[in-house]
């Protein structure tokens, strides 16, 4: 048995905050794990860091489910949590269920993500009594840019900061298992907290929320793109990769790479 599972995540107290990150490959997740994770997202983000598209919008099901489980091969504690990318769960109850029961059977998640507020009460009843877990998403859904035109900063009006507290009282209600905020200021985030049994974890959305999540390539600092305001980088990694190629480009050019010891003896 893992050691997190929905249940766990649910009721904890958050003394020690949930600190969570997205992973969208075998290593990654196995690295992840072992450093003790409770909760792994792979996110729809997968279609910028892995994939190379500018959104997450063309990310399909089969690219999800893929990555998923590569992910889950990786994974002996930590709830797997996978996103259910754009047009997989909007057009309509039915198919969000089978979408999302994809995800479970065949590439062993735990939970699925589903962006949005009170307009995915419905599905989040439905998936939730058919035992699929779901962690809501609300304030900045990728999935939304063009609506939003833009990756802009949510709730800062008094007005849509009560819609958010409403739409995470609704999700909650619904039967999610917790909800990401992202991209909302702080206050508003630790009323919505402040509102709800189940966890919180922000992005971009300050520290009163019960756990945080970052992108992988953020956290490691491996992105090629200057990084979000809201996100720390815990490592250099780009700058890493990039001397070690440079490293081995010149050892292969100068014959220095490979070396006696890393020659096989004959048998004599
Ligand atoms: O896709 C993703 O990485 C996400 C996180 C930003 C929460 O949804």
């Amino acid at each position: 048995m893992k050691l997190w599972n929905v249940e766990r995540i649910r009721t904890d107290t958050y003394e020690k905050k949930l600190a969570c990150v997205t992973v969208y490959d075998y290593t990654s997740a196995k690295l992840a794990d072992a450093a003790g994770f409770p909760l792994l997202l792979v996110g729809d983000s997968l279609g910028m860091t892995m994939l190379g598209f500018p959104t997450t919008l063309p990310v399909t099901l089969e690219m999800m489910l893929h990555h998923t489980a590569a992910v889950v091969r990786g994974v002996s504690d930590a709830l797997v949590v996978a996103d259910m990318p754009f047009l997989t769960y909007q057009v309509s109850v039915s198919e969000g269920i089978r979408n999302a029961g994809r995800f479970l059977q065949e590439a062993g998640a735990d939970a699925v993500k589903i962006e949005g507020g009170a307009i995915r009460a419905d599905l989040i009843s439905a998936l939730t009594q058919n035992g699929i877990p779901v962690l809501g998403h609300i304030g900045l859904t990728p999935q939304s840019v063009n609506q939003m035109g833009g990756y802009k900063v949510q709730g800062r009006t008094q007005a849509a900061a009560e819609q958010l507290i409403q739409d995470a009282r609704i999700l909650e209600q619904a039967g999610a298992f917790g909800v990401v905020l992202e991209c909302i200021p702080p206050d508003v985030a630790e009323s919505i907290t402040a509102s709800l049994d189940i966890p919180t974890i922000g992005i971009g959305a300050g520290p009163g929320c019960d756990g945080q999540i970052l992108v992988m390539n953020d956290l490691l600092g491996l992105s090629t793109q200057p990084p979000a305001k809201f996100v720390k980088p815990y490592a250099a990694l780009a700058k890493t990769m990039q001397e070690a190629f440079a490293a081995y480009i010149q050892e292969v050019q100068n014959g220095t790479f490979p070396s006696a010891e890393h020659c096989y003896a004959r048998i004599s």
